[in-house]
Order: structure tokens, then sequence, then C-alpha cells
């Protein structure tokens, strides 16, 4: 194992709480929620597996793989969860090589799911009004290796998709209807769209919107998960589950 240097990606995972945050190792003092006030410097020259101390409690380093990045995202905005962005992956028929338009980068919890798939020839081109999360979104690709895959582009994709021929488009915005039209034309035939909504409203109007404009295999979808913990006096699943998250709307372009 090679010792852990300057520019390394870290995903930090609090042992006692299960806490967990993405982290660069810079020469800076940096406070993070859970973990206190330190300068991950102080981590160079240890390996992944080592375990520190922030704030009197055990923290382990580890390298980063996607779930573990999802889960110490910096963020800012809602991101979508690893069960939401796998399925999304799998309907947008995602693969190596596949170009794949995205709108709304949000924090990236969606955009580094994609870049893993896309690898190592494809590409994602992430849309986002709001420069700010430009940042974060970066911030969180680089932990997680995969920025390389990612072009952004401040633009509101509502405007108009710059690109053609692509395999895929996925949306994370409030008003995906608005955008099917551009996705048609920026489609590859038999091509895919999908989006996320957090409302049923929302899902409708798009799966209306999807037909209308002569998309077909047009699905609504809601993926619940329960984590089942493995105790003692027995294995069930956790008290705590996640209700509601959104709901995946797919489609597919016929030919033009
Ligand atoms: C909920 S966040 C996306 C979260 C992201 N999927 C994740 O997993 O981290 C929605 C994002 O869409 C962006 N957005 C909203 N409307 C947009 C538009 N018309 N064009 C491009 N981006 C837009 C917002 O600025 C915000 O960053």
């Amino acid at each position: 194992m090679m010792p852990i240097g300057l520019g390394d990606p870290i995903v930090l995972l609090d042992l006692k709480k299960g806490r967990r945050k993405n982290i660069i190792v810079e020469d800076k003092v940096i406070k993070i929620k859970g973990f206190g006030v330190f300068n991950p410097k102080d981590f160079t020259g240890k390996e992944y597996g080592d375990i520190v101390y922030l704030s009197n409690k055990p923290v382990l380093l580890q390298p980063p793989s996607v779930v573990e990045c999802i889960r110490g995202l910096k963020r800012k905005a809602q991101i979508i969860l690893p069960k939401d962005s796998g399925l999304i992956a799998l309907y947008a028929n995602i693969g190596p090589g596949s170009i794949v338009v995205e709108g709304g980068i949000g924090s990236g919890g969606l955009t580094i799911v994609l870049a893993n798939f896309v690898r190592p020839t494809g590409k994602v081109i992430s849309y986002d009004i709001n420069e700010e999360f430009f940042k974060i979104a970066y911030y969180n690709l680089r932990v997680a290796g995969l920025h390389e895959y990612v072009d952004m582009k401040l633009k509101d994709i509502k405007e108009g998709i710059d690109e053609s021929n692509v395999d895929a488009v996925v949306l994370d915005i409030p008003e995906p209807w608005d955008v099917i039209e551009h996705a048609r034309n920026a489609l590859k035939p038999f091509g895919h769209f999908v989006a996320y909504v957090p409302t049923i409203e929302q899902a409708r109007k798009t799966y209306l919107e999807l037909k209308n404009q002569g998309f077909y295999n047009l699905e609504i979808v809601e993926l619940l998960m329960r984590n089942i913990l493995v105790k003692p006096l027995g294995t069930r699943p956790d008290n705590k589950v996640i209700g509601h998250t959104g709901y995946i709307i797919a489609g597919r372009k016929l030919r033009d």
C-alpha cells in the first residue's frame, strides 16, 4: 500500500457514529461538523486503512468507492441516493463509452454514478444554472477520481441542449417536461430519457409530455429499500426506513 500523499482523496469514516466525509489531502486547516478542526496534511505518510483520532473519535481513512463517496459528499442541494442513481443509470442504459447529458449537477451525487459507468471512453455533460454547484460537484468528483469524465456547462438546459446524437439525457431539475423536446432533438434514435422528481404531479406531467413527444417504453417507478440489521439476537429490517425519495420516469426515443 502506497503512503497517502498531498492531493490524495480520502473518505473519512467515523467508526463510532458511522458519519462520513470526503476530503482531499491539502495543507490547510479545515473544520468539518462531527470531525472537528484538523489539517489533512497530518495524514500524509499514513496508509488507507489506518485509524486516526479526530475530536477524540476513531476515524478510518478509506480510499474512495462510489457508494462511500456519495455518502460522504459535500452537499448543498438534495442529492440522489445510490438506490435511485443505480436504477437511473440502468434505465438510461449507460455503459462504457456512453455520451450522457445531465440536467442539474447539484452536488454531483448522480454525476458520480453516471461518470463511473461511462468511463473510460464516455462523457457526462452536466448543465447547471448555478455556478456555485460546479465547485462543490467538481470537488466531489475529484474525491471520486471521476472528474475527467465530466464536462460542466453553465447553461439553463431549458434553453436547449448543444450536443447531438447522445445516448441518454438524465434530468434532476424541477420542470423536466420543459426539456423533453430538446432531449428528443439531442438523442440518437432509440436513445434514453430519464427524469427524477420528488412529487407524483411532476412525474405525471413528465410522463404525459414524453408520450406527447412520441417517446415509448414509458415507465414511472419508485424504489423502496430496507437495510437489514444483523444483531446478536436476530436479523431483521432496520426500524428506520427512508419513506420516499423520488420518482423515476423513463422513456425511449423512436427513430427520427
Ligand atoms: C436537486 S439538484 C440536483 C442534485 C443532483 N442530482 C445530485 O445528486 O447531487 C437540482 C440542480 O438543478 C439545477 N437546475 C435547476 N433548474 C435548472 C435548469 N433549468 N437548467 C440547468 N440546471 C438547473 C439547480 O441549480 C440544482 O443544482
